[in-house]
Parts: C-alpha cells; sequence; structure tokens
C-alpha cells in the first residue's frame, strides 16, 4: 500500500499550528514567552488549569531536557525525518528524542491537561475510580489498586507529564489522586521517560537565590507511591493477541495519542489488527482515548481500487463496526471532536516558542460482550 508521503510533517506542523496574529520580533533571550493569542473561534473562556500549574509542567520539561540553545540544534533534523515520514531516523538519536520531547510534548502537556481538566477527565475518572474501589474491596494495597492506563506510543513523555498534573493534591472528589501508566514505544525514550517520571516525583530544582523558606515548601508534584511509570520498549504493530491480552490485564484506560495515524501509515493491516486485538483483550469498561490531528487520512485497497478514508473512519469501522455487518459493536463512543483548539494562556516562560494546538479526540467505551 503506498504511503501517505509527506502527511506526518504537515500533522506535526498543523497539529501546533502557528496561530494567525501580527507578526511580533521572536525573543531571543533565553527564556521566551509564549505565544498566544485571541480566541478565533468561540469558546467558553473558564480557565481550567491554573497558571501555576501549566507553568510548573513547562518548568520541569526544560530542568530535564534542556542545557541551552544546543538542546535546539537539531531540531530542524528531525522535522525533516518527519516530513519524510521516517519516523525510525526522526526518533533514532538520543538527542533527536530530547530535543522532540522539548519541542512538542511540552506543549502538548498542556493541551492534554486542558482535556483531562474537562468532561472527558470526568468520564475519565469516574471509570478509573470504579476500578481502584473493587480492586481496593479485594484485598490489595493502595499502590497495587492504583487505576492502570496503558498509553500506546507514549516514550515522548506529554502523557506522562499530563497524567501526573491531572492528579490531585487536594483530593478532592472529583479528581484522581493516584495512577498506575504503562507507556510502550518502539522508540529508546527510556532516558526521557526516567528524568520526567523522576522530575514530577521529586521536588524541582530552585535557583540559587531562592529563599530558605522556599526551600522548606518545595514539594515534588505528585509523590513517588501516587504515580508509578513503567516504560517498555516494543514494536506494537508486531503484538499478537495473546501479547495484547497479557499486557492489558487490569488496564482501564487506553491512550493512542498522535501515534494512531503513524500507525496507519506504516501498516493499516496490523494497526486493524492491534485494535482488533485490543477490543478482545480489554473488559467491559475499559476506556480508549484517541487524540491526533485534524483530518487525518490514510489509503486503503478495496478490491484492488485504492481510495482515501479519514482516520476516525477507520477507527469507527474497528471499533463500532459497520451498520450493514450483522456483529453487534464491542464500543460505545462517549465523545468526539473533529477539530478541537487549545489555545495557550499569556503569561506562560519557556526557552522553546511553542503554539496553539488544533486536534481531534474520540473517546470510546468497551460494552459487555452480551450487551450487543
Ligand atoms: C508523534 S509521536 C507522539 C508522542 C506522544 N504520544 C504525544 O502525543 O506527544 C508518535 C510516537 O509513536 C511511536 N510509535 C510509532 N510507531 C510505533 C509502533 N509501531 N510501536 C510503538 N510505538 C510506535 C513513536 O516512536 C513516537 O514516540
Amino acid at each position: 500500500m503506498p504511503r501517505d508521503e509527506g502527511r506526518a510533517m504537515k500533522d506535526e506542523v498543523k497539529a501546533f499550528r502557528k496561530p494567525q496574529q501580527p507578526k511580533s520580533k521572536p525573543n531571543k533571550k533565553l527564556a521566551t514567552k509564549v505565544r498566544a493569542v485571541p480566541n478565533i473561534v468561540k469558546e467558553p473562556e473558564v480557565p481550567t488549569v491554573s497558571l501555576a500549574l501549566q507553568q510548573r509542567l513547562l518548568d520541569l520539561f526544560q530542568q530535564a531536557l534542556y542545557a541551552g540553545p544546543d538542546s535546539l540544534a537539531c531540531v530542524q533534523e528531525v522535522k525533516s525525518h518527519l516530513y519524510k515520514r521516517d519516523f525510525a531516523s526522526a526518533f533514532g538519536k538520543e538527542d533527536y528524542l530530547r530535543a522532540y520531547a522539548l519541542r512538542w510534548s511540552a506543549g502538548r502537556t498542556l493541551a492534554y491537561l486542558d482535556l483531562l481538566c474537562g468532561e472527558i477527565g470526568d468520564v475519565l475518572s469516574e471509570s478509573l475510580k470504579q476500578s481502584a474501589s473493587n480492586r481496593d474491596d479485594e484485598g490489595e494495597d493502595m499502590r497495587a489498586a492504583a487505576p492502570k492506563v496503558f498509553c500506546f506510543g507514549a516514550g515522548a513523555g506529554a502523557e506522562i507529564a499530563a497524567f501526573a498534573g491531572w492528579l490531585d493534591r487536594d483530593e478532592s472528589k472529583r479528581a484522581m489522586t493516584n495512577l498506575k501508566l504503562e507507556v510502550v514505544d518502539i522508540a529508546a525514550w527510556d532516558g526521557v521517560v526516567e528524568t520526567l517520571t523522576k522530575g514530577v516525583t521529586s521536588p524541582p530544582e530552585l535557583g540559587k537565590h531562592a529563599s530558605d523558606a522556599a526551600r522548606e515548601s518545595v514539594e515534588a508534584l505528585i509523590q513517588p507511591e501516587n504515580f508509578g511509570v513503567s516504560f517498555m520498549r516494543a514494536d506494537l504493530l508486531e503484538w499478537n493477541e495473546v501479547i495484547v491480552k497479557g499486557k492489558l490485564s487490569g488496564v482501564r484506560l487506553v491512550t493512542i495519542m498522535f501515534t494512531l495515524n503513524e500507525l496507519y501509515s506504516t501498516s493499516l493491516p496490523k494497526t486493524q489488527s492491534l485494535l482488533s486485538h485490543l477490543t478482545a483483550a480489554s473488559e467491559p469498561g475499559t476506556m480508549l482515548l484517541v487524540v491526533d490531528s485534524p483530518g487525518s487520512y490514510s489509503t486503503v485497497s478495496i478490491n484492488g481500487a485504492e481510495k482515501k478514508y479519514p482516520m476516525q473512519w477507520l477507527l469507527d469501522y474497528t471499533l463500532l463496526g459497520s451498520r450493514k455487518s450483522d456483529t453487534p459493536a464491542k464500543w460505545e463512543k462517549i465523545s468526539s471532536e473533529d477539530s478541537k483548539w487549545f489555545r495557550l494562556p499569556e503569561g506562560l516562560v519557556y526557552p522553546v516558542e511553542l503554539e496553539n494546538m488544533r486536534y481531534q479526540m474520540h473517546l470510546y467505551r468497551r460494552l459487555s460482550d452480551a450487551s450487543g
């Protein structure tokens, strides 16, 4: 099947498309003010995440991965590999991985946190808490009973930082207080995952001029006993049903963020198989959250004729079935948006210029086999 050449880069770029606004001189200083633009599309203006928490997450990426302007020297090379859909090269070197995470994961973290702190997060926390209380009733200790989230293609760290930010330290009734993340990725993200996990579970570094009071009060974003992350390097497209079943045991939420289109473009049949294994392995009630760049298409060959289908259509076809088929749907769609904006608030500071982000989002829940 011919690949949809050149889309990946456009997707990456589109996802963080520069807002249309009057040109301003780029700030060459170390700390760059993050660009924010007035909302073009009318959306509720209620800020869901505090500026302080967003800044804390950007600081996390900066402290973990930024060692001066040289840290970003290879961003153009990474971009050019992505443009050519050469993912193996784009994610093939430690320097590239760190630059990618600095440049893209930090902004995505804020977008994912914004999503988690909205209605989607309410649905997810209800489902995750339910699973935790069931396991608690079965006599497991707190750590073992923490709800499990499985993140496909998440080595670059955005999901890790966003879920850490989502965990509530005030133990309000709505939010989650502990989580266990299983991250799987084909590239060697071990170092980035380890540094970011350490960053969210340890007190942040304070500058040498910090006061004694600040040093005494400084706290980790989340306590290590409330947030476990394990990283697995593997090619998801080579997993068979038995492997997926083993890996997904006890998992209540699966995320596929900015990865599904990449999987489809590598191999559409293998991606369909992976989603079928996921369906077979998921217990009723398991949630699946898919985020990707809007308007992603994959080419499918049916009876020798090639046609382009939207990623969302392919996903629905596999998870919900077609109207014509007698097979009952295995998943229900809880929420779906073809195009959603995350707009950066004003006042954030980060050494790399970040941009507003547009994405599509789909949330599914696994039905019981009897319910069809
Ligand atoms: C565009 S990045 C998205 C990273 C992250 N999920 C985010 O939202 O920022 C796609 C990720 O999927 C991973 N990936 C691509 N194909 C894969 C495969 N076959 N198995 C596992 N991971 C894969 C890549 O290594 C990369 O880390």
